[in-house]
């Protein structure tokens, strides 16, 4: 069954949700090439997510330095940890180990717990920053600089 995104896995923030958004995206694809038995399309969509989420983690932790959330740190832990276990997977099942319901399992517990509760957390002292800063056009500001 898909993975749906709605309202409740939202912070109000575009570009946040965008990439929490991509992520479930993500899961949809790695569900169908786990349903078919592709592993290399689980491996090269797995590459993908890495790449993706090691990009999304570096501008929420910026965001969330510059706006001073109290929990920035203990946030960052949890997201190196993810990001550790993700790979960890997909050097497994690229080695021929069948993990495939566990990568997918790890992932919708990171949709339902991580998206829908702890980045919803930093949001409000984002959101905060955000306007004092001038609203959206600081947040690409932010983009621009990490990503170019
Ligand atoms: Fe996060």
């Amino acid at each position: 069954m898909s993975k749906l995104w709605n309202s409740d896995l939202e912070t109000g923030i575009p570009e946040i949700d965008a990439e929490n958004k991509k992520i479930v995206e993500y899961i949809n694809v790695l569900s169908k090439a786990k349903d078919e038995g592709n592993r290399t399309e689980l491996v090269n969509v797995l590459d993908l997510l890495l790449d993706h989420v090691c990009n999304q983690f570096l501008f929420e932790e910026h965001m969330m330095k510059e706006a001073g959330y109290e929990y920035s740190k203990a946030h960052e832990k949890v997201h190196e940890l993810f990001a550790k276990k993700l790979a960890d997977f997909r050097g497994r099942i690229k080695n021929g180990e069948t993990f495939f319901d566990d990568v997918i399992s790890m992932l919708d517990h990171w949709v339902d717990g991580h998206i829908r509760n702890e980045d919803q957390m930093y949001a409000e002292t984002l959101q905060v920053k955000i306007t004092q800063e001038g609203g959206e056009s600081w947040v690409q500001g932010v983009m621009k600089k990490l990503f170019g």
